[in-house]
């Protein structure tokens, strides 16, 4: 019998059995409070710092620079809100396909009236305009920049290093969502000229409710949670102590490995392309997500052609046992279509899917799907 075949992973991984081991000892024996000055307390409390200091040198960055949180929501939020409220920020830039934890956030200050929002121009794939952002950061304000670094529903990558050189020379804060990037491509926060930059362990084979913030330690802002001194004064709470753990080993085992995990998605993405092209005659991709050089290789986005079952397309795959996405997973499922795919101008009469791979991803689930995918379009297969 077939097993279930996932390819949804940029909405969420499994979590690697490595990490579930690194966990469960904080779930059991070691249940301090990291705020307790005795020795349970002590021993988790060290623990964590072991964790935020993992997580820092991957960064390039100084443990001090680390905040976790209980996701990229809570981060992106963070950043978003303590620039406006604590840094005299008036203005932000952001573009049209950025994750809603970014867009609903300033789209509801700019409706408060805090802000003024500006949307950077993109092309017909979704790639950043970076002329027409170094115009708008030419206006003088005070100004808030946010541009993801690699998208979750197409894909496309913005070059951070770019971005963070034109904010740094017109003295704007840059905050970059590397949700989909973390733990699958190199980041230095220092090389990037990066003021707010966000991680959530759950794509990454981590737990889920964990994640971070690092801020750059030139900035200085109110916490972003007020409660007790956690993460020092900057987060209220108890903290999520088994997550911590688990976003760090998962943080661990993503860069050991980090060459033969892309080598291989790389080439689980290719064979994909290879072999939808193979079986379909009418078929497209949605913004920069075949451009196997320059694009998030856990992504593939697919615009299928244009069929009356397309409303039923993701239920028919899910039918055959294949899980996927026709966009973000916030609005899968939802009904309401993708607002990347609406940003970019897709058709949205095709049968537009997003395909996520991991390294677990394996040749024979591509051929299984790409042959289900086939059947679900007959005529126009071959
Ligand atoms: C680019 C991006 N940013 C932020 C988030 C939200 O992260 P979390 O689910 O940890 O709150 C997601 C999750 O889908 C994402 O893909």
């Amino acid at each position: 019998m077939q097993n279930r075949v996932y390819l949804d992973n940029a909405a969420t991984t499994p979590l690697d059995r490595e990490v579930l081991e690194a966990m469960l000892p904080y779930m059991t024996d070691f249940f301090g409070n990291p705020s307790s000055i005795h020795s349970h307390g002590r021993e988790v409390r060290a623990a964590i710092d072991k964790a935020r200091k993992q997580v820092a040198g991957y960064l390039n960055a100084s443990p001090s620079e680390i905040f976790f949180t209980s996701g990229g929501t809570e981060a992106d939020n963070c950043a978003i809100f303590s620039s406006i409220h604590t840094l005299g920020v008036t203005r932000a830039i952001t573009s049209k396909i950025e994750h809603h934890a970014v867009l609903h956030t300033l789209e509801q200050l700019a409706k408060d009236g805090k802000i003024r929002l500006d949307f950077v121009a993109l092309d017909e794939k979704g790639r950043t305009n970076l002329a027409h952002l170094e115009e708008l950061l030419s206006s003088g304000e005070k100004t808030l920049v946010s541009l993801m670094h690699g998208n979750n529903e197409i894909g496309n990558l913005n070059n951070l290093e770019a971005i963070g050189a034109l904010c740094r020379a017109n003295n704007a804060l840059f905050h970059t969502d590397t949700v989909q990037t973390m733990g699958h491509y190199p980041i230095d926060v220092q090389a990037n000229q990066v003021d707010f930059l966000v991680g959530a362990a759950h794509k990454f084979h981590g737990p889920k409710g964990v994640g971070f913030l690092y801020i750059n330690s030139r900035i200085k802002i109110n916490p972003l949670i007020h409660g007790g001194s956690q993460e020092r004064n900057m987060r209220g709470g108890t903290e999520n102590v088994y997550g911590i753990i688990g976003l760090a080993k998962a943080l661990e085992i993503a860069y050991s490995d980090l060459e033969s995990h892309k080598n291989h998605v790389t080439s689980i993405k290719a064979y994909m392309i290879e072999r939808l092209k193979e079986r379909f005659q009418d078929l497209a991709f949605n913004g920069d997500s075949d451009n196997l050089e320059d694009s998030l290789y856990t992504v593939l986005n697919v615009s299928l052609p244009e069929s009356e079952d397309n409303d039923m397309l993701l239920f028919n795959l899910d039918i055959a046992k294949i899980a996927c996405s026709g966009g973000s997973a916030c609005s899968s499922g939802s009904g309401v279509g993708s607002h990347v795919l609406a940003a970019i101008g897709a058709d949205g009469n095709r049968g537009n899917v997003r395909f996520s791979f991991s390294k677990y991803t394996t040749k024979g689930e591509i051929d299984y799907t790409v042959e289900k995918l086939a059947a679900l379009f007959p005529i126009e297969s071959h």
